[in-house]
C-alpha cells in the first residue's frame, strides 16, 4: 500500500519504489543494449528502437527527477554541457537570448562562441535585477531568458517567479540552471520557470565519479521535442551504467544536500569575521545582496557553495588553497569530499571572479574537522 503522503526524501530513497517485475530486485539491472528487436509486422511496439535516443536504463531516474521537480517529463544527458547546450540548440538561428553575467563559465564560453557562430543572439546581463532583464527583453525576438541560481562563482541569488513573469510576459522561456540548488532546496517549475537543468554530474550523483546531466520540463511542447530530437541525433547521451550510478547516487541526494547546507552555513559564519579573510559571498549570510530572494525561494538551506576572498591578493589565495589538508584542490562541486579551488586560474579572461577568491564545494565531513583545516591554512598562508 501507498502512504498516504509521500515526501521527496521517501521518493529519491526508494527511487519511486520500483522494482524490477521480472527478479523482484530492489535495485534496477542495468540494461546494456545499443538496439531493440523489431516486431515482425515491422512495427517497433515497444517504442524503442536505438540506444542514442533512448534507454530503459533512464526511466526511473527520469521519473524520479521529474517528481522532485514537479516536471512532465524529464531527459538524461551525457554532461550538464550536454544538456545545457541541447537547449539553446533547439532554438533558431537568429533567436535572442538572456544568459546572467555571472554563470558556470564553460557554458558562457560556449555562448559567447559556438552559439554567436550558429547565429544565436547571445545578451549577458545583470540577472540579480529584474528591471535589467525587463530591459534587456526584446519582444517577439527574445526566445529564452537562462539563469543560474545560486551561480557561480560568487552565489548571485535571480528571483525565479519575478524573472519567469517578466520573460513570460515578453514571449519568452525561462530555463535555470538549478544545479547548485538541487531540487532538495528549490523547484523551479514551481515558481514559474519552464525548464530546469542539472549538471547531475554534482549534488545529483553526489560522489564525484559521473559526468551526466538532465533537463526537467514543466510541459512537453514544440521546444521540448527539439531538445528530444538534439540529444537523439546528436548523441549527447547517457550510458547505461552512469544512467545506474546516478540512480544510487540520488537515493541519499537529500541527507547529502542538507549535511552540506549547514556545514556551509556553519563555515561561512565562521570566517565571516576571519582576518584573513577580506570576504564570504554566501547568500545564507544576512549582509549577502541575494540573502532575502535567497531564503524566500529556497528551503532548508541555501546550498553547500561558498567563496572566500583571502587577504593579501592572488598568491595568498593560492597559498590557501595550497596548504589544506582535507579540502582537496580540485575542480567540480556537489561531492560528498570538500574541494577548494582558485577560480580565477580556471575561468582564465572575462572571469568574474576575483584574482584573491578561493571556491568551496563543502562535502559530508565533520564541519569542524573543515574549519581547523581551512585556519591552519590561512595561518600558513599568512605567516
Ligand atoms: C552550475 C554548473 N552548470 C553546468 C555545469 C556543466 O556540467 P558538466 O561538467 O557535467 O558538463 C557545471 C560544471 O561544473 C556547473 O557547475
Amino acid at each position: 500500500m501507498q502512504p498516504k503522503t509521500v515526501h521527496p526524501e521517501s521518493i529519491s530513497a526508494q527511487a519511486l519504489g520500483w522494482i524490477d517485475e521480472a527478479t523482484r530486485a530492489i535495485t534496477p539491472p542495468i540494461h546494456v543494449s545499443s538496439t531493440y528487436l523489431r516486431d515482425a509486422d515491422n512495427q517497433y511496439r515497444t517504442g524503442r528502437v536505438y540506444a542514442r535516443a533512448d534507454n530503459p536504463a533512464f526511466d526511473q531516474a527520469e521519473a524520479v527527477l521529474c517528481q522532485l521537480e514537479h516536471g512532465a517529463q524529464a531527459l538524461l544527458f551525457a554532461s550538464g554541457m550536454a544538456a545545457a547546450t541541447a537547449v539553446f540548440q533547439a532554438l533558431a538561428p537568429g533567436d535572442h537570448v538572456l544568459a546572467p553575467k555571472v554563470m558556470y563559465w564553460s557554458l558562457r564560453n560556449w555562448l559567447m562562441t559556438f552559439a554567436t557562430h550558429w547565429g544565436l543572439q547571445v545578451e549577458l546581463i545583470d540577472m540579480t535585477d529584474p528591471a535589467t532583464v525587463k530591459a534587456a527583453l526584446r519582444p517577439g525576438r527574445t526566445k529564452l531568458v537562462w539563469i543560474e541560481t545560486p551561480a557561480n562563482p560568487l552565489w548571485t541569488v535571480t528571483d525565479i517567479a519575478a524573472t519567469a513573469q517578466i520573460a513570460h510576459d515578453a514571449g519568452a522561456f525561462l530555463a535555470v540552471d538549478s544545479t547548485v540548488a538541487t531540487p532538495v532546496l528549490t523547484q523551479p517549475l514551481a515558481l514559474g520557470a519552464d525548464i530546469v537543468m542539472h549538471a547531475a554530474t554534482k549534488y545529483l550523483n553526489g560522489h564525484s565519479d559521473l559526468i551526466a546531466g538532465a533537463l526537467v520540463t514543466r510541459s512537453d511542447n514544440e521546444h521540448w521535442q527539439r531538445v528530444r530530437k538534439v540529444r537523439a541525433q546528436l548523441g549527447g547521451t547517457l550510458g547505461s551504467f552512469e544512467a545506474w550510478l546516478l540512480l544510487r547516487g540520488m537515493r541519499t541526494l537529500h541527507l547529502r544536500v542538507r549535511a552540506a547546507c549547514t556545514s556551509a552555513q556553519r563555515i561561512a559564519e565562521h570566517f565571516a569575521a576571519h582576518a584573513g579573510v577580506a570576504e564570504v559571498l554566501y547568500p545564507g549570510l544576512p549582509h549577502a545582496p541575494g540573502h532575502a530572494v535567497a531564503r524566500a525561494q529556497m528551503q532548508g538551506g541555501v546550498g553547500g557553495m561558498l567563496s572566500i576572498r583571502v587577504r593579501g591578493g592572488e598568491a595568498a589565495a593560492i597559498a590557501v588553497a595550497a596548504n589544506t589538508q582535507l579540502w582537496k584542490r580540485a575542480t567540480s562541486l556537489g561531492g560528498v569530499e570538500s574541494l577548494i579551488e582558485h577560480r580565477a586560474s580556471v575561468e582564465g579572461a572575462g572571469t568574474p571572479a576575483p584574482a584573491d577568491l578561493l571556491r568551496l564545494s563543502v562535502g559530508i565531513e565533520h564541519a569542524g574537522d573543515l574549519i581547523d583545516d581551512l585556519e591552519q591554512a590561512l595561518g600558513t598562508a599568512h605567516r
